[in-house]
């Protein structure tokens, strides 16, 4: 494969992705992305409606959605999400675990049913998901792509005098579990390899919800701790997912892309 146009090396015609936590602001930008890049997408949330809801808004093309629950801390909704994929697209060759939770009251307040919760969702989910989905690849031809969303809160501590007007003061756990995500990805590019799997995460730093915007105190201190100066825009992480799902990319395998305007750079 020399000698790729741009458009070749980016495109995503072939890819059939399943797509957790479509209902949110991350999974559903990823999932418009994926889509314009050419992809056909099983877009997955605990519920379906906001799903359903994000494909309207957002225009998406029924010949290339499928839409389902599928709660990622069970295993059987991950198989039906996959079986879905089959039936609908031939067959699923990309996975993007996007689905996550936090908690934001002080630690010292912290429940240990939220500490289960997040762990649950954000470690065993995404486990979950990557081992139904190589065991799917396996069953067929192998091959495939895997991308998961950690944070640069996985690779930093949040710094706490910049979360003042706003109520997402991050958490210990958040932290530990996008750690863990990362190192996950490294685990699952060798032992993922065999199969012809590759794996990648992407760190995104924070982004701007122009839904429900963060206070202006806090985008104004979290710009002055960031090199750039300002939030991501969710395109800016979604470009960084396309890129790692396409041939662009077919030699990177482990690799955890930051996405956060400088921010881990000092
Ligand atoms: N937004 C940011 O600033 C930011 C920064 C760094 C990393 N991230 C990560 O990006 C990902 C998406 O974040 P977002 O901002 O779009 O969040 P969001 O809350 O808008 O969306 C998350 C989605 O995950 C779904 N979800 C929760 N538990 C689930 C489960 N058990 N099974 C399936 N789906 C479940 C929710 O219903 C929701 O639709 C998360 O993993 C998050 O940790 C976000």
């Amino acid at each position: 494969m020399t000698n790729l146009t741009p458009q070749a090396l980016f495109s995503l015609e072939g890819s059939v992705l399943l797509v957790t936590g479509a209902g949110g602001q991350l999974g559903s930008g990823i999932i418009s992305a994926a889509l314009a890049a050419g992809a056909k997408v099983i877009a997955t949330d605990m519920e379906t409606e906001p799903v359903s809801a994000r494909m309207t808004q957002e225009g998406w093309p029924a010949e290339q959605v499928a839409i389902t629950a599928c709660d990622i801390r069970v295993r059987a909704d991950i198989d039906a999400a996959l079986a879905l994929g089959t039936e609908r697209f031939g067959e699923v060759n990309g996975l993007i675990n996007n689905a996550g939770v936090s908690v934001f009251e002080p630690f010292l307040e912290r429940p240990e049913e939220s500490f289960d919760w997040v762990s649950e969702v954000n470690l065993k989910g995404t486990f979950l998901a990557i081992q139904a989905f190589i065991q799917y690849r396996s069953e067929r031809d192998g091959g495939g792509t895997i991308v998961n969303i950690a944070s640069h809160y996985g690779l930093i501590s949040p710094d706490p005098r910049i979360y003042t007007d706003c109520l997402r003061r991050n958490s210990e756990v958040y932290g530990a579990t996008k750690a863990g995500v990362i190192q996950m990805t490294r685990y699952f590019a060798v032992h993922g390899a065999e199969h012809g799997i590759r794996v990648n995460a992407v760190s995104p730093g924070g982004v701007l919800n122009p839904e429900a915007p963060q206070g202006e105190d806090f985008q104004e201190r979290y710009g002055f701790r960031c090199p750039m100066g300002r939030m991501a825009d969710t395109h800016e992480i979604s470009g960084a997912v396309v890129f790692l799902l396409s041939r662009a990319a077919s030699y990177v395998n482990g690799h955890n892309l930051v996405v956060d305007g400088g921010m881990t750079a000092w």
